[in-house]
């Protein structure tokens, strides 16, 4: 099986996940992507969805799918969102696509979080992949040197990216995550820093997981 074929089977398997008649929640990237385009098999089921992004949002609307306004709704049932890395408790990296800020609103609101992913995602210690952490522009150099004093590793700004919210990303290398709800925390701490892209606080309530032999549920 192809990483897009285990994707693919993923978004599959997270439409028993959604719950009729509710509004759900939509993440961002190639995974997410492909549930959207499984969701639109049963859009009829739904009322509609939140999007966690401007992308995600024109793909919803693209296949008819109704999009609502975080502030026009009182409740997400499930929101289901690709993940850059998860480890064994369902704590996640996210926002390699720039998305976290949008996405962690959207998973604080809703009931339950299904994490869609492949194999390669899933780690022992997180932090291979650079964590991105969404700052305001103005404090892009001071995050930088916060971020290098008290948490380690190596911040970078990511280059020739905005996000929707008008702020730039930094990329940090070289960290070992081994407390991630700490690290979480910690790096909010920082003025400047709008969001970062750990998911542990609010960690995943389920893991579907690609295989070349189908999909591992973790956590259901
Ligand atoms: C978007 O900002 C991210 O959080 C994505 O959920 C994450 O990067 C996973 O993307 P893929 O499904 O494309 O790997």
């Amino acid at each position: 099986m192809t990483q897009d074929e285990m994707k693919h089977a993923v978004a599959q398997e997270a439409l028993k996940f959604v719950v009729k008649d509710t509004i759900i929640g939509v993440g961002t990237g190639s995974t997410a992507n492909f549930f959207i385009d499984a969701l639109a098999t049963m859009k009829n089921d739904i009322k509609g969805a939140v999007a966690s992004s401007i992308a995600t949002a024109e793909r919803l609307e693209g296949h008819g799918i109704k999009v609502f306004n975080l502030n026009e709704i009182e409740a997400i049932s499930v929101y289901i969102d690709g993940a850059d890395e998860s480890d064994a408790d369902l704590n996640l990296i996210k926002g390699g696509g720039g998305a976290l800020t949008r996405e962690k609103i959207v998973a604080a609101v809703a009931d339950k979080f299904v994490c869609i992913a492949d194999e390669s995602k899933l780690v022992k210690v997180m932090g291979d992949f650079p964590l991105p952490v969404e700052v305001i522009p103005m404090a892009a150099n001071y995050v930088k040197h916060q971020i290098t004093r008290r948490i380690g590793g190596t911040p970078f700004v990511r280059e020739n990216f905005v996000t929707d919210n008008g702020n730039l990303i930094l990329d940090v290398e070289g960290l070992k995550i081994t407390d991630p709800k700490a690290m979480e925390t910690e790096l909010d701490s920082i003025v400047g820093v709008v969001t970062n892209g750990l998911f542990a606080n609010r960690s995943a309530n389920v893991l579907l997981l690609g295989t070349p032999t189908g999909v591992t549920v973790i956590g259901a």
